[in-house]
């Protein structure tokens, strides 16, 4: 399999066996991600990180997953202080900061931009996020977080039953995560969301042709019962304004009340973050921070694993981390 030279836009482009492998060499990263060891095998590559939408975690994982390999990175944050804010296409930024990088990642609020732009760039391109659409190594972080917390319990991705609440309709981290889990066998999904937010057909219809079996409900309490629940923030800025998405914030709430009455003893809890924890939201309510099913950090540790095997391999360097090894000498406390 080789993923050198190649961009990464979309879950489609993955075959089950691709995703096994990624996953191999993701949890082959932990001692370096630990800081139990450095690697310099990207000792003077540069990654060209380009954020035209707001982002903590994908940005700052996607720099520090670089660095970790040893390489540098450069970057851009917010549409205004860009030249696209000038009028520059999609394309001319590409050619001009493919030939500054050896490795672009990049979120834009367009669906189908980061398509648009990676067709002008010479580099590979990562998809961290493109509006609506995608967001590919999301999914890739959430998939590998399933696997390893039901891993615990002796269960699969295989047979499983996964309850996605919220904002169905305009969160991208569950439109690439169910296409992901498009190639797996016999799921149950509860998808769980206020009518007018309810998941895209062309991702139901994916999943049923896949012969998952879908549940579609506003009623969450009901549908907890499953060994994944993966709760969502309403998106408000893919509302036309800000009352239209008060009308649906805090409509879903998961607190520890909720969750003993109404999930199973072992139900794992996850969220793509940022968590919305203002008072009329709260989708995730704090009082579950101590419940050791809470997977949302572990979640968010996964992304530099998963975000460090792509660069590994699209820089064709997957087999060679160990071979630039080199000792830590900082006191760590990971
Ligand atoms: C998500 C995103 O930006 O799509 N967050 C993330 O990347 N971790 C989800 C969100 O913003 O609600």
């Amino acid at each position: 399999m080789n993923f050198s030279g190649q961009h990464v836009l979309s879950v489609n482009q993955f075959e089950r066996d691709n995703l096994e492998y990624i996953f191999n060499i993701a949890e082959k990263m932990e001692p370096y991600a630990k800081r139990k060891i450095r690697t310099k095998v990207l000792d003077g590559a540069i990654l060209g990180n380009l954020f035209f939408e707001p982002s903590t975690r994908t940005r700052v994982s996607f720099g520090c997953a670089f660095n970790l390999l040893g390489g540098e990175v450069r970057e851009t944050t917010g549409m205004e202080t860009s030249a696209l804010a000038k009028g520059e296409s999609l394309y001319d930024t590409a050619r001009v900061i493919s030939s500054y990088s050896d490795v672009i990642a990049m979120r834009h609020p367009q669906a189908g931009s980061v398509a648009e732009f990676a067709e002008g760039s010479r580099v590979p391109v990562i998809n961290g996020g493109d509006g609506a659409n995608e967001h590919p190594t999301q999914a890739l972080l959430d998939l590998y977080t399933i696997q390893s917390e039901l891993r615990a319990f002796e269960q699969k991705i295989d047979g499983m039953h996964i309850a996605m609440v919220g904002d169905l309709k305009n969160g991208r981290t569950v439109h690439s995560l169910s296409k992901l889990l498009a190639q797996y066998n016999n799921v149950h999904l509860s998808l769980i969301s206020p009518t007018e937010l309810a998941m895209p057909d062309y991702v139901i219809d994916t999943l049923e042709n896949a012969g998952h079996k879908v549940t579609i409900s506003d009623d969450m309490e009901h549908n907890l019962n499953a060994d994944i629940v993966y709760q969502t923030r309403i998106q408000e800025e893919r509302f036309e304004n800000q009352d239209e998405a008060n009308k649906y914030r805090g409509q879903f709430r998961l607190n520890s009340d909720i969750y003993t009455r109404f999930c199973k003893s072992n139900t794992v809890i996850m969220h793509p973050l940022p968590r919305d924890s203002r008072a009329d939201a709260n989708e995730l309510d704090n009082d579950l921070n101590q419940n050791p099913n809470l997977a949302i950090f572990r979640q968010a540790d996964n992304g530099i694993l998963i975000r460090m095997a792509l660069f590994a391999m699209t820089l064709g360097v997957a087999d060679q981390v160990d071979k630039y090894q080199c000792p830590v000498p900082w006191y760590s406390a990971k």
